[in-house]
């Protein structure tokens, strides 16, 4: 092991070098503009596997953007490890608020960062954090240490919903089977106070359309006297939560999972700074579901966000108009035992039987993912408590997260196995934010801390 680490710090800058040539790469998979840019950095990704010491790299073509797969097997008899990653990037917008261009890395210093931090889209969701899986494992490979066969998965389209790789999952059984998942694209809690993330809320996410009248109407000849969509929309989407900011679906709770009172008191034990958030966040309060701590609503609560909405005029300067349509996207956080297609049922049921009659409903359902647990007492839980108390030198605590990663409750679905989720980011690193970045520190942290991942899951299993 002491190879492997030092082979690490020889090649500190080539590693930074190459993660900074990746994240020139506009990897935008919602975006057509940025198509074959996605593409390019797929092959880039396979090309760096390669280098790295796979024996087998493919670049998989599907019905969207293409998984990069890869492999090295030591001996069939050994415990086999699958690390998933994504190399797609979420779009830069708002491009007016980033201090230095998102495909143009450049490393600054910020106050939790004092050691630098790389500013690039990507740089942490999740280019940074799959590029420490590529560099620790060609430390192994290239001092022979790798005590466990490794599979790569990396996508392309998880920012936008992961709708090819449940086909390829079911389609490539045998060549995906492995004895657990490994997945940097979360965070921890400090870079003083490590942890692992082992619970992630579902997503459901949908877009409505209220219609009002045939045409845009002269707000003066008509106003006053015909619903106006944006109005109605407003109202509706107000009346979606209550006074204490609970969810008025009906049936929306009834299969939300409710922590006992001893494992509410355990989770609230964790680090957590309110007036710190607050600042951060340069917000007067903190607001959100009543009887509950600002950290259960951000993890072990669902949520109900409206992500955008339009309508009518927005250009310069005034137009008085009565618009004939109104829209927004929508989206909704869930945690044990929700269903993503349930809730988004529920939803559309509810959204179209409040609609006045002075307006039509339409709601399109757009992706959505299951909540996911992560158990502790696994062989691959261990070994990640384990790697990361050598490398920070502190036990990590568990914790569960808001975010999102659809492919933990797929995984067990079709493969049956059990994911680890060994993240590095901060959650003030500005994910799908202008000015998105990832500390130094985090970026070497994980590459010197997934090769004892290997070494003690090996033992372990
Ligand atoms: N890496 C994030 C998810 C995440 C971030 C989990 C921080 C825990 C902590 C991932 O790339 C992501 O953004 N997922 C999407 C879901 C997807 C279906 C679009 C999300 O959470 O919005
Ligand atoms: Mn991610
Ligand atoms: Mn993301």
């Amino acid at each position: 092991m002491q190879a492997v680490q030092d082979f690490i710090q020889q090649h500190r800058e080539r590693f930074l070098e190459e993660l900074f040539e990746l994240l020139r790469l506009p990897s935008v998979s919602a975006d057509p503009q940025y198509k074959d840019n996605v593409f390019k950095t797929a092959e880039f990704v396979a090309e760096a596997l390669k280098k790295a010491g796979a024996d087998t790299v493919e670049v998989c073509p599907t019905d969207g953007f293409p998984i990069v797969y890869a492999e090295k097997i030591i001996d069939p008899a050994k415990p086999t490890v699958l690390v998933y990653g994504h190399y797609d990037v979420q779009p830069p917008d708002p491009m007016d608020l980033w201090d230095s261009p998102p495909f143009e890395p450049v490393i600054k210093e910020t106050p939790v960062h004092p050691d630098g931090a790389i500013f690039a889209r990507g740089a942490c969701d999740d280019k940074g954090q799959l590029y420490m899986h590529v560099k620790a494992f060609e430390a192994m490979v290239q001092n022979d240490s790798l005590p466990c066969n490794v599979k790569f998965m990396i996508e392309g389209e998880e920012e936008v919903g992961s709708a090819n790789l449940g086909i390829f999952c079911r389609e490539n059984k045998e060549k995906l089977a492995c004895d657990t998942i490994l997945i940097s694209d979360t965070s921890i809690i400090a870079n003083e106070t490590p942890s692992i993330t082992v619970g992630l809320r579902g997503l459901s996410y949908l877009e409505v359309e209220v219609t009002g009248p045939n045409r845009d109407l002269h707000s003066g000849v008509y106003g006053g006297g015909v619903a106006n969509p944006i109005n109605v929309l407003c109202d509706m989407i107000s009346s979606l939560q209550d006074d204490n900011k609970r969810i008025t679906i009906p049936g929306f709770y009834e299969d939300v999972v409710e922590l006992s009172e001893a494992e509410r008191k355990k989770m609230n034990e964790a680090p957590f700074n309110l007036d710190k958030y607050k600042q951060d966040l340069a917000i007067g309060d903190v607001q959100g579901e009543a009887g509950y701590t600002t950290l259960e609503r951000v993890s072990i609560r669902p949520s109900l966000d409206v992500n955008g909405i339009w309508g009518g005029y927005i250009g310069e300067g005034a137009k008085t108009v009565l618009p004939s349509k109104a829209y927004a996207k929508i989206s909704m956080r869930l945690v044990p035992n929700q269903n993503s297609d349930k809730i988004t049922e529920l939803f559309r049921q509810h959204f179209e039987s409040m609609a006045p009659p002075s307006v039509q409903v339409k709601v399109i359902p757009h992706h959505g993912g299951e909540p996911a647990m992560t158990p502790t007492d696994t062989p691959e839980y261990l070994a990640a408590s384990k790697a990361m108390e050598e490398t920070f030198g502190q036990v990590p605590i568990p914790t569960r997260e808001g975010g999102s990663i659809p492919i933990v409750a797929l995984f067990e679905d079709v493969l049956n196995a059990k994911s680890v989720l060994m993240g590095f980011g901060l959650n003030s690193d500005a994910i799908h934010s202008p000015n998105e970045h990832y500390g130094l520190f985090n970026f070497y942290k994980g590459i010197e801390t997934i090769p004892y991942f290997y070494q003690h899951y090996a033992a372990l299993k």
